[in-house]
């Protein structure tokens, strides 16, 4: 493996340090950048895995107004005209000239019997696009709206980050 990306939206910072954790179990085995999605974010032809993560909202990928109501809750990051992980996927492939391997993760509240994961719907996307997704969407826990992570969340997602490292470099 040679590069991997990973690009995160965040309202409350949860997601955020999550894609860290990712990032710092990737980095045992590969260079790895992370970046928030927006406009112009492009995996550069030496990226062989992007690894995309945002929070769930209405039981899947964040839109303009659901970032509205996260910013009325007290979120700092007030993306709501812009571009959330759902605007940012909808560019792909785009100028992209290569098909890199991919993953998704989320964070959502864990509730018996509340379904959605924006990790779920955000690997469909990928797939529409043309992309491989080579490991199921996982989900990470915080306590409520708000956060914080659930205790041992940033470990797991370390570990995550290090499995799905070996994972890539296994694939063909
Ligand atoms: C408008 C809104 C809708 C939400 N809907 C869900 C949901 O359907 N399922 C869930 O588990 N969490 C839901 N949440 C909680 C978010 O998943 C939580 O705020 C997020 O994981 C925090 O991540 P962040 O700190 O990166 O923004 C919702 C939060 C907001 C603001």
């Amino acid at each position: 493996m040679t590069r991997a990306l990973v690009v995160f939206e965040s309202m409350f910072g949860n997601t955020e340090r999550v894609a860290r954790a990712v990032a710092v179990g990737l980095a045992e085995h590969t260079d790895v950048d992370v970046v928030r999605a927006g406009p112009g974010v492009v995996p550069r032809d030496d990226v062989d895995l992007v690894v995309v993560g945002g929070p769930t909202h209405a039981f899947g990928m964040s839109r303009p107004s659901t970032r509205v109501s996260a910013g009325q809750q007290g979120a700092g990051e007030s993306a709501a005209g812009g571009t959330g992980l759902r605007e940012w996927l909808d560019t792909l492939p785009g100028p992209m000239g290569h098909r890199p391997a991919t993953a998704t993760f989320d964070t959502r509240i864990r509730k018996p019997g509340v379904p959605g994961s924006a990790a779920r719907s955000a690997a469909r996307r990928l797939r529409h696009a043309g992309l491989p997704v080579v490991v199921p969407p996982m989900s990470f826990w915080v306590r409520g709206t708000g956060g914080p992570l659930l205790p041992g969340e940033e470990d797991r997602a370390r570990s995550w980050g290090r499995e799905l490292a070996q994972t890539v470099a296994r694939v063909p």
